[in-house]
């Protein structure tokens, strides 16, 4: 039996033996794996582990990881709401319609979807390129955005502003910006979970029209959002994730930057790579897996 026969059999009998006690899920660990620079990556087919030497039978093959084992996957599974609550109002567009954003944009003006809706001035749809590349995802609107209806207008809009032109060396009005949520939270507090379920269609079809190739995660609420996990963003960021199979980097929110000003340097790392990638100077490296 050769070497890779061997490994295959080793690996079967290990896996009979977690299977029988209790295991029902093998982590495919952390693989590294580079994303081509396709035009639309959301439906890119995923990557492939390489074909063995020596087919394994089909048992072992239904037992065999398809990639290579590496150190464990470092997502931690969203929770699962305990009380999802009452059904939301029905939303007013068709999630499977052709449409533009502009199309969008007017359907939702008048959302009352949640309880957020009465109490806006505005509601904070998204600004930019509607083919934007890159689309640059925040969290929820907050009193100058309110105000004006366009998202990051603030003093955390300011320095978005910088780390979009200065470090990723781009127009700002080259990408798309937008939020979590489309509403201002009362006090600029968290979004909460039934606000979310309720404003994330809307977030969905941006991106589902726009079709961006790169996605910027700006801060835990969006960065948990977009890669569907509880892992915290001091270990998300930094690092390539797929939202439906686009490239999606987290990093730190500016407001939080404004806070604490001593990790701009690590914000500078990680905006460095979403500038190597949105200019096709390297590929994604992907290393968040579900
Ligand atoms: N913070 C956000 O997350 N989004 C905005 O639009 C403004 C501040």
């Amino acid at each position: 039996m050769n070497h890779r026969a061997e490994l295959a059999r080793e690996l079967l009998g290990h896996l009979r033996s977690q299977r029988a006690a209790g295991v029902d899920y093998v982590s495919l660990g952390t693989p590294r794996e580079t994303v081509p620079q396709a035009a639309h990556p959301a439906t890119a087919p995923p990557a492939r582990a390489p074909e063995p030497e020596t087919a394994p039978n089909p048992e072992q093959q239904a037992l065999i990881p398809q990639a290579a084992p590496a150190p464990a996957p470092t997502l931690a599974p969203m929770a699962k709401r305990r009380d999802p609550g009452p059904e939301p109002p029905p939303l007013p567009f068709d999630p499977d319609a052709d449409m533009s954003l502009d199309q969008l944009e007017a359907a939702v003006d008048g959302c009352l979807r949640c309880k957020l809706g009465p109490g806006r001035t505005n509601l904070v749809f998204g600004v930019g390129n509607p083919a934007a590349n890159l689309v640059i995802v925040g969290e929820a609107p907050g009193a100058n955005e309110d105000a004006e209806g366009i998202p990051f207008v603030g003093r955390a809009g300011q320095m978005l502003t910088k780390m979009i032109e200065n470090v990723i060396e781009v127009p700002r009005q080259e990408v798309y910006i937008c939020n979590i949520l489309k509403c201002r939270p009362p006090g600029n507090r968290n979004p909460e979970p039934d606000e979310i379920d309720c404003c994330e269609p809307y977030l969905h079809k941006q991106l589902a029209i726009i079709q961006p190739r790169l996605i910027l995660a700006l801060g835990k609420f969006a960065a948990q959002w977009l890669l569907q996990t509880k892992t915290p963003i001091g270990r998300l960021r930094g690092k390539f994730g797929r939202y439906q199979g686009i490239p999606c980097l987290s990093t730190y929110h500016p407001a939080y930057l404004l806070r604490n000003p001593r990790d701009k340097r690590l914000v500078l790392e990680d905006l460095l790579k979403a500038k190597a990638v949105y200019h096709g100077e390297a590929e994604a490296e992907i290393e968040l897996f579900r």
